[in-house]
């Protein structure tokens, strides 16, 4: 399409085509009523131009047909622009179960990218063609917003909380990054490239230059270090402070009422924030990690406990890393039995 339409950046995902077709929709309707009230009234302007000085217009009585008609149009065109949108907008913003989950930290001026497999890399992000991604941001700073053209995806990074985004990218090549929020001096600057690659090769970049360890593995360790353990379990199986395995999407009680789901920004949030949500049948006891860790360790921590909520069967195990990655498609409802399995183990 962008060979003969000009400023349409190139098309590389799956839902591009389907953005272009709903912004051309739109273009279309706009060009047409122009043209079509343009002509009308230049028309009129000479066919009912006064012709004497003396000339008196006829008197108008109103029309229900004709009101009728110019309000039931407009009408079902500004709810086929609203049905449309609504539809590519839920597609968007719900990312598929079985994504493939990349880290993203922004701060002025760089984007952090960080994969599953504990791969990270500045101002560039590889991923597969023809795989889901699906990426889970946030800010060290202020806000910022993930922008890459060839894909039609546009998201804000707000710090204090995670949003997401997710991509299917249909081709291999070169695709430019931007961040789209005006964050200081620099922000124009603040960009990258993503590099699409066929799976294989990237199977490959994945496997080399590693070294560095998962985000869940990582998050472990910062468990312990931290003290985590001594309140949650040396295998987060809960003690003084809740379980944490199996806790992942799974639905909280809180001593506030109303339960809440425990996704990626509540496990943040009772990171830094730990008296804001308390869990029914658990005292205020712990502390704030506000300033103690950073963005990139909160990152680690939630991806520890994910990885705990697909894999409470061996937790501590280095085995559990590459689980993190399929975290996600646990259902909500298989958290409590793992959980419920390991707690006579850990007696
Ligand atoms: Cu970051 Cu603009």
């Amino acid at each position: 399409m962008q060979t003969w339409v000009p400023f349409i950046p190139e098309s590389a995902s799956t839902v591009s085509g389907r953005v272009d077709a709903l912004y051309f929709y739109l273009s279309g309707v706009t060009v047409f009523f122009a043209l079509l009230i343009g002509g009308v009234v230049t028309f009129f302007v000479i066919r009912y131009r006064r012709r004497s000085p003396y000339e008196v217009p006829r008197p108008i009585a109103g029309s229900h047909a004709l009101e009728t008609v110019w309000s039931v149009i407009p009408f079902v065109i500004a709810m086929s622009f609203f049905v449309w949108g609504a539809r590519l907008y839920f597609i968007q913003y719900r990312p598929p179960q079985d994504a493939q989950e990349i880290y993203v930290v922004g701060k002025q001026w760089m984007w952090k990218f960080q994969h599953s497999t504990g791969q990270r890399e500045i101002n560039e992000l590889h991923v597969p063609v023809g795989r889901k991604i699906k990426l889970i941001m946030t800010s060290e700073d202020v806000i910022h917003d993930v922008f890459i053209p060839a894909f039609r995806i546009k998201t804000d990074v707000v710090p204090g909380r995670y949003s997401s985004q997710w991509f299917e990218a249909t081709r291999p090549g070169r695709f430019h990054l931007f961040c789209a929020e005006y964050c200081g001096m620099n922000h124009s600057g603040m960009g990258g490239w993503v590099i699409v690659m066929e799976p294989k090769d990237y199977d490959i970049w994945l496997s080399g230059a590693s070294g560095s360890q998962s985000p869940a593995t990582a998050g472990q360790q910062l468990f312990q270090t931290l003290g985590c353990a001594s309140c949650h379990g040396s295998n987060g199986e809960g003690g003084r402070g809740p379980a944490l395995q199996g806790l992942f999407n799974s639905q909280v009680q809180l001593t506030s009422g109303g339960p809440v789901r425990a996704d990626e920004s509540y496990l943040r949030e009772s990171i830094v924030n730990p008296q804001a949500k308390i869990v029914a049948g658990y005292g205020p006891i712990m502390p704030t990690f506000q300033g103690v860790v950073t963005e990139e360790q909160l990152v680690q921590l939630v991806a520890f406990v994910k990885s705990l909520g697909s894999n409470a069967a061996a937790p501590g195990s280095p085995g559990s890393a590459p689980n993190a990655s399929q975290s996600s498609p646990a259902p909500a409802a298989a958290g409590p039995k793992p959980a419920a399995a390991a707690t006579p183990k850990a007696k």
